[in-house]
């Protein structure tokens, strides 16, 4: 290049470093327009600064506006103003509000809310661009992504290494050399089984000069009855497995029948929807196997109160709660606890739901019906049954 300014350094880092804030500044305000996406951009400031008074809870909500989904956003409320016109920022109340610096101004100043100009630009972009909603991250199927293009090609093996090396080198990072063969020997034992390998075991992997001497290593591991055990381990966690009842007294019950079923289901590679279905609602399934009634054992780790004083009613309901929230946390990653007291502010987490799931779960395990319950006994267990296939399904 024959630039004049290349005589001077000084002026060429000037103009560089101008020319690259430029740049940036234009990058990023062409990426926001670009890909303004409702559940990574948008949801996060509505939910922080607008659902506590505008979100799910009917309760709590002001002038009657629901922003958390689109057809709240957009219908005519009782002042007769709009909320949200998409595609039109001069008709849009909410656009008014967000830039009002009177009393008018949302969130209202007594809330200890701020929105920040970039917030406020978002939500213009957001509306400008056609108010699209959209489904929270965690509802959304994932999709296969395409392998990133990486530059050294030889390194990767399998799949997971491409975005693993596409990530390294966009950080400007070479990966680690290969771990010798008695860390690797090591390291995939107590992965796979959760113990370390026998001098034996490391000797004949060390002797052993084929190339594929590790994929042996990790057949012979995945045979191994110890595979399951150490599966099992997070589950039974998750579960809440123990065998104690908890409580004060923690006395002895047998649950290690179902913890013996988990570990089995994994060294049988048995499928995650059977394993499902079999742990939630075994025993309702047709001409169920004893196996598959121990599979509910899923259903009865709660803990259990033998205090003398303790009232049933009052444990009944706990143990329920109980229930829910394993269920929950454990097949849906997502906590229903919240749902004992309020309506959450987002929409898949109502308290209504968590009513519905607590009518089912009391009946389909046995416990008590609650005071003002009406339903009769085979109503509720038809209750709970469907509600155990709703899970399931
Ligand atoms: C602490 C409670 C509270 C928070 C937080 C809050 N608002 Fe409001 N909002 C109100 C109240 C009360 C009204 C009714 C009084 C009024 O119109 O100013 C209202 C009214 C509105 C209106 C006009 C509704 C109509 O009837 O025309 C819009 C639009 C609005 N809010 C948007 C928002 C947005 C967007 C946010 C978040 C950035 C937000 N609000 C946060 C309490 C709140």
């Amino acid at each position: 290049m024959h630039s004049p300014s290349i005589r001077n350094p000084i002026l060429v880092a000037t103009l560089l470093a101008a020319l690259s804030v430029g740049l940036l500044a234009v990058v990023s305000l062409a990426d926001t327009r670009a890909n303004i996406d409702f559940d990574r951009d948008v949801r996060p400031i509505l939910a922080e600064n607008c659902f506590k008074c505008h979100g799910p809870d009917a309760g709590a909500r002001q002038a009657g506006l629901r922003l958390d989904i689109a057809e709240g956003a957009t219908t005519r409320l009782v002042s007769g103003r709009i909320p949200v016109v998409p595609g039109n920022l001069a008709k849009s109340e909410l656009v008014l509000r967000i830039g009002a610096k009177d009393a008018r101004q949302m969130p209202p100043v007594s809330s200890g809310k701020k929105l920040k100009s970039a917030q406020i630009a978002i939500l213009r972009e957001w509306i400008q661009q056609g108010a699209r909603y959209g489904k929270h991250w965690a509802f959304i199927a994932p999709i296969r992504p395409a392998l990133p293009s990486v530059k050294n090609t030889t390194w990767p093996r399998n799949q997971i290494d491409y975005f693993i090396l596409a990530h390294l080198e966009k950080e400007g990072l070479k990966p680690s050399p290969e771990a010798d063969k008695r860390t690797l020997i090591r390291r995939v034992c107590l992965d796979l089984t959760g113990l370390p390998p026998t001098i034996a075991e490391v000797d004949a992997f060390l002797a052993d000069k084929s190339p594929n001497a590790y994929e042996k290593v990790v057949d012979r591991l995945l045979a191994s009855p110890h595979y399951g055990e150490r599966m099992a381990l997070p589950w039974l966690d998750l579960a809440h497995y123990a065998d104690t009842h908890g409580y004060h007294i923690d006395s002895h019950r047998d649950m290690w029948k179902w913890r013996d079923w988990v570990i089995n289901a994994f060294n049988r590679n048995l499928n995650y929807d059977q394993f499902v279905v079999e742990q939630l609602a075994g025993d309702l399934l047709p001409n169920a196997t004893l196996d598959q009634k121990v599979a509910t054992g899923f259903c009865r780790n709660h803990p259990i109160n033998f205090e003398g004083g303790a009232i049933p009613e009052e444990y009944a309901a706990a143990y329920v709660e109980d229930r829910i929230d394993t269920t929950a946390t454990t097949f849906m990653a997502l906590t229903l606890r919240c749902t004992q007291r309020h309506d959450h502010n987002c929409e898949w987490n109502q308290r209504r739901q968590g009513v519905q799931c607590r009518g089912g779960s009391s009946c389909a395990h046995g416990a008590q019906p609650f005071r003002g319950d009406s339903r009769s006994d085979s109503e509720r267990r038809a209750h709970g049954k469907r509600l155990r296939f709703w899970i399931v399904r």
